[in-house]
């Protein structure tokens, strides 16, 4: 598949997708939107695909956000509109897949991007990554489920602090508040995330698709997590992952997860 805006290459397991707009700090446009959303889609789809990393291209940037020039003059239907289709194509669908997305943020991650990079599974930050929701500074507010999602990950009060301020973080910062899973040199980022990728490819696809519906079951509106955590543990025990897990355990063997 060919894309005018993202990079997505596939190696050993792992879909590597890479905003490519670093003169416009990866900003997010429309174009970029429907890309990431074709791509993400095609990650989904692919059996061979264990898990996703997304970053932006350039040192400077992981995203800067939703891109200002091309909603500067929207009304007040088509900033719904934006929203609503921008969480529904790309950020509910990323943090709705069965396969584990790691955001390795290397750069800038400011509103939109910011908001991508929270609906991914983990957040690994470069030591120069700053992170903020400036939007208020626009004039507008987070569209991308900033709102909901950095109060799940920091708590109301720190969501609140960051969004009203629009002030940026450094990596150590969003670390020490949870956003962030791990922090490290920028020539180490991709390191650290093919590790940690590296670990999760090691389990059974089928099992962490599962863990990950659990987990955000308890964030879903109408949704009991408890109910959802059961009802997936019992469905595992008809998985050939889960006769292959055991089998190999006894065995005293390596499994090999075949994701079904
Ligand atoms: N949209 C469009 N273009 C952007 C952009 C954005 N979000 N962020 C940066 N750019 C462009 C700049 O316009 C500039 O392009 P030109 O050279 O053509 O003028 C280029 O990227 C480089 O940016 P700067 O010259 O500004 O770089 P800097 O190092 O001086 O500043 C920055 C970096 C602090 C990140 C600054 O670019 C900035 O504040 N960007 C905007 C951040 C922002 O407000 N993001 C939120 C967007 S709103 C949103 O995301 C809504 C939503 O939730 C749905």
């Amino acid at each position: 598949m060919s894309y005018n805006t993202i990079i997505s290459e596939f190696e050993d397991g792992i879909q590597h997708i890479t905003i490519n707009r670093p003169k416009q700090l990866n900003a997010l446009n429309k174009e970029t939107i429907e890309e990431l959303s074709r791509a993400f889609q095609q990650a989904e789809d692919d059996q061979n695909v264990r898990v996703v990393i997304l970053t932006g291209s350039g040192e400077k940037a992981f995203v800067a956000g939703a891109d200002i020039k091309e909603f500067a003059s929207f009304s007040v239907e088509q900033g719904k509109a934006l929203a609503a289709e921008g969480q529904q194509k790309l950020f509910n669908k990323v943090a709705e897949m069965g396969t584990p997305v790691i955001a390795a943020i290397n750069g800038f991650a400011l509103g939109g991007g910011l908001e991508l990079a929270m609906s991914c599974h983990l957040r690994i930050a470069s030591d120069n990554a700053k992170m903020g929701l400036p939007e208020v500074s626009l004039g507008v507010i987070p569209g991308y489920g900033g709102t909901q999602r950095l109060a799940q990950l920091v708590g109301k009060g720190k969501a609140l602090e960051m969004i009203a301020t629009a002030g940026m973080i450094d990596a150590e910062d969003a670390y020490r508040r949870g956003l962030v899973n791990h922090v490290t040199f920028p020539s180490e980022l991709k390191e650290l995330s093919l590790k940690i990728a590296g670990k999760i490819k090691k389990n059974s696809p089928t099992a962490v698709a599962a863990a990950i519906k659990a987990v955000n079951a308890g964030y879903e509106d109408g949704k009991n997590g408890f109910d959802e955590e059961i009802k997936r543990f019992g469905e595992a025990f008809g998985t050939p992952d889960f006769k292959e897990g055991t089998t190999a355990f006894m065995d005293k063997r390596k499994p090999d997860f075949k994701g079904e």
